[in-house]
């Protein structure tokens, strides 16, 4: 998709699609939309005037100028909501709600403004960013593996003008635009990974897909394999892993800055689960929603897309992303309930079923965070069904005792509209894993469940500020919206991009 800035007015413009605004409650149409009605000979005026189109957030109304009214082919309407309760996230759900039709028309050319810079109080550059995320993400579909669909007809929008009248805004307008699209198609690239079937996007071939578009981007990339896990000791990530023919990888991803003294920059190390597919091993899982469980990487895939969007984005933050991925799979070698593993730190955990398969990996990976002495860490990982029971699928659950890197995330939730719900790191639940076996067991039963995985978390999360996300719910989504097609969201990506931006000192 291409986007190109440039000065105009919505009137003058040929194309397929021209996306302009309308807030909910307005009694008629102002700016944009006031020059389009007038060129229709006042058919907006008349639509508002009998309530057809009220500008709700996610509404859209289409129009098609009768012969020469408009060069624009057809007239899209966005709602943008109650004045009220607009923000940038509002201003990105409107832009993603007509991209989303674009695609279902198959339009390929795109004309907009940004939408909330005037009335909206945005300012430019913030509202270019949201729309051209908001573009991306809504007109995303993953049809990779489909042959013969009639969906097949209907290309993504290619390019994409955004006008502007005052020739003062459109340089903000270009960063704004260009910083959207890194992030957009980090996010898009993570819901790719995602979407694909695990037995295309094996542990080896995400870390292969991941390193090539990290070093595409100047990532510092590299993958151990199992060989070097053994060697640092990563009993409990090759634990899981020895049910599987496939090989266990560890992705480490690095973005140090350009122009910077590393040393003096905030160093924040991200963690995230990818585990390709989650059979629950030994433990099996019913086979009945097993096949959703190729998103059980979700976690690994936004660290990998925000590691990307940093180094697009040249964030002045030294950030870490590591990737620990296996298959978990019930194999004749595969660890069993009682089973002891040793994790990196030297702490011997018992296996009580071998579907908590997440933690297991988790807990080597953020061990060998140590090594980098980070400011922060934050883990992110489709970890227990307990989250969805809790909280649904538009929350993810945030468990974070440190007040400003719970602050920071909470702030990035409202930013980018991947919402963070807090959750209690409940220290007497601690006693839930104790256990005669071994230093500690790494299930608390079904009671609080999301809550013991993190409690058990923070076993391995050393001193420093960490942050745990368990994005169970929210990585698959069952159902189409108005702003994004069913199946991997992609959550994370983008949110973990603006936590990065938090630490650079960019808000
Ligand atoms: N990947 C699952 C959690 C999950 C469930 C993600 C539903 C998305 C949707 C995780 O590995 C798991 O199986 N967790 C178990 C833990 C339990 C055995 C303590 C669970 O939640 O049932
Ligand atoms: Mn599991
Ligand atoms: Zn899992």
């Amino acid at each position: 998709m291409q986007f190109q800035v440039k000065q105009g007015a919505v009137q003058d413009e040929t194309t397929d699609l021209l996306v302009v605004n309308l807030f909910e409650g307005a009694t008629e149409p102002s700016g944009a939309l006031k020059a389009i009605d007038q060129a229709l000979g006042g058919l907006v005026s008349q639509i508002i005037a009998a309530g057809d189109f009220k500008g709700k957030l996610g509404e859209t109304q289409m129009l098609y100028p009768s012969n020469g009214a408009l060069p624009a082919q057809r007239v899209l309407i966005t709602g943008l909501g109650k004045p009220a309760e607009f923000n940038v996230a509002q201003a990105r759900k409107a832009a993603a709600a007509a991209a989303k039709k674009a695609r279902e028309l198959g339009a390929t050319r795109l004309a907009t403004i940004v939408h909330g810079a005037g009335q909206g109080g945005l300012s430019v550059a913030d509202a270019a960013q949201a729309l051209a995320e908001g573009t991306l993400l809504g007109n995303y579909r993953y049809r990779a593996r489909k042959q013969n669909d009639s969906d097949n007809g209907k290309p993504a929008l290619a390019e994409v003008v955004v006008l502007e009248a005052d020739a003062d805004k459109l340089e903000a307008m270009r960063q704004g635009v260009a910083a959207g699209q890194i992030v957009g198609e980090a996010a898009n690239w993570a819901r790719d990974l995602v979407n694909e079937p695990p037995n295309y996007l094996t542990p080896r071939e995400m870390a292969r897909r991941v390193v090539e578009r990290a070093e595409a981007v100047g990532l510092k990339a590299q993958v151990l394999g199992e060989a070097e896990m053994a060697e640092l000791g990563m009993g409990s990530l090759l634990g899981i892993a020895r049910g599987s023919d496939e090989e266990a990888q560890f992705m480490v991803l690095e973005h140090i800055p350009q122009g910077h003294d590393l040393a003096s920059l905030p160093t924040v190390v991200l963690v995230g689960k990818a585990i390709t597919f989650d059979t629950g091993g030994i433990s099996i899982k019913p086979s009945e929603n097993m096949w959703k469980m190729k998103s059980d990487m979700g976690g690994g895939a936004a660290t990998a897309a925000a590691l990307v969007a940093a180094a697009g984005l040249n964030l002045p933050v030294h950030a870490v992303g590591l990737i620990p991925s296996t298959e978990n799979m019930p194999g004749g070698d595969a660890i069993k309930p009682s089973d002891v593993v040793t994790v990196m730190n030297g702490k011997t955990v018992e296996i009580i079923s071998t579907d908590a398969e997440g933690r297991q990996v988790l807990a080597d990976a953020m061990c060998y965070a140590a090594r980098y002495q980070p400011d922060a860490m934050v883990d992110i990982a489709t970890l227990t069904g307990a989250m969805v029971i809790a909280l649904g699928p538009d929350l993810a659950g945030l468990f974070c005792d440190d007040e400003t890197l719970r602050g920071r995330l909470m702030q990035a939730s409202q930013e980018t509209g991947e919402i963070l719900w807090p959750m209690p790191l409940w220290k007497p639940y601690r006693k839930l894993l104790d256990t005669d076996a071994a230093d500690m067991k790494h299930t608390g039963g079904r009671m609080g469940g999301a809550i013991s995985a993190a409690i058990f978390l923070r076993e391995f999360a050393g001193e420093q500020p960490w942050a745990h996300l368990d994005i169970a719910g929210t990585a698959w989504q069952e159902e189409n919206s108005p702003f994004a097609a069913r199946g991997a969201s992609g959550f994370g990506a983008r949110l973990l991009t603006d936590l990065l931006a938090a630490y650079a000192g960019d808000r």
